[in-house]
């Protein structure tokens, strides 16, 4: 049966700028749709921190989403997140929440043709085990390598993300050479700030398939939406609200990079709740 409320907003989370790369694949699949996006910039990074100060901060930032809007369903677009917390935020609220791990496996999955798949993500993330776990249960024969990228998430939340700057360059050489050497034909990008530094992964990885989480979970909505009948009525184009934890004038800037917006276009709205009171 129809969602009589179809014409909700869709959450969206992460701690900081990266989940905008979920939002800009929503906005593209699912233009009529109204979006609420909180980035947790005041707390970010979370993925050196542990999993009881992770689930923490995930709770506040749901409570702060459902408290703003009726939402019909929540993407948490953070891959610390969702390897550490998403049990959690399923059992306490009773709307649909997509988490970018399954997504992303499935994706994956399909895109592998040697059964060796790398994924990279932040220490937190590798350490929950969340992404193996999953890729293995998909299929036990398949061949996994794991990295910790621990300075990928302050590197795309400064900039520096160009292919030809040494900096994210000689740093993805590092990281990426255990991958290089496992013979992997498919990468996730366990976090979501990773598709920002695409360019610099895949020419250190030239013939590596990346699996985008935004992109893929954005897909799994947009499945979700159209299985349950939840899709606004409304036509296009849907409004998206943003909230961060910490000065909004930069977000503002990073966000209308992110969405693709051209310079023509006014910045997006941006503003700062205090997260410490959800
Ligand atoms: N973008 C988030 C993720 O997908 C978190 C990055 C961080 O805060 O460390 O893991």
């Amino acid at each position: 049966m129809a969602d009589k409320n179809r014409n909700r907003p869709i959450g969206v989370f992460d701690s900081g700028l990266g989940g905008l790369s979920a939002v800009r694949e929503i906005r593209s699949l699912l233009p009529a749709e109204d979006l609420i996006y909180f980035g947790d910039t005041g707390r970010v990074p979370y993925g050196t921190r542990s999993r009881e100060t992770i689930r923490r901060y995930a709770a506040q930032d749901i409570r702060f989403l459902l408290s703003h809007a009726d939402c019909k369903a929540v993407v948490v677009a953070c891959g610390t997140v969702s390897a550490n917390a998403l049990d959690m935020l399923r059992e306490n609220n009773d709307i649909p929440i997509i988490g970018v791990i399954d997504p992303a496996v499935e994706a994956a999955a399909r895109a592998t043709k040697n059964g060796n798949i790398g994924i990279i993500a932040t220490p937190s993330t590798i350490a929950s085990g969340a992404y193996e776990q999953a890729l293995l249960a998909q299929n036990p024969d398949f061949r996994v390598t794991s990295q910790a990228c621990a300075l990928f998430v302050p590197l795309v939340e400064n900039g520096f993300v160009d292919a030809d700057d040494p900096i994210p360059r000689l740093t993805a050489e590092r990281y990426l050479a255990p991958i290089k050497e496992s013979g992997a034909d498919t990468l996730i990008l366990g976090c979501t700030h990773y598709p920002l530094l695409s360019a610099v992964i895949s020419a250190v990885l030239p013939d590596v398939t990346l699996i985008d989480t935004g992109y893929e979970a954005a897909q799994s909505l947009a499945k979700l939406l159209s299985e349950r009948e939840m899709q606004t009525p409304t036509a296009p184009p849907g409004t998206s609200r943003f909230y961060v934890s910490d000065e909004p004038q930069g977000f503002a800037h990073a966000a209308s990079r992110f969405l693709g917006l051209s310079e023509n276009e006014p910045l997006p709205t941006v503003e700062r709740v205090n997260i410490a009171a959800y």
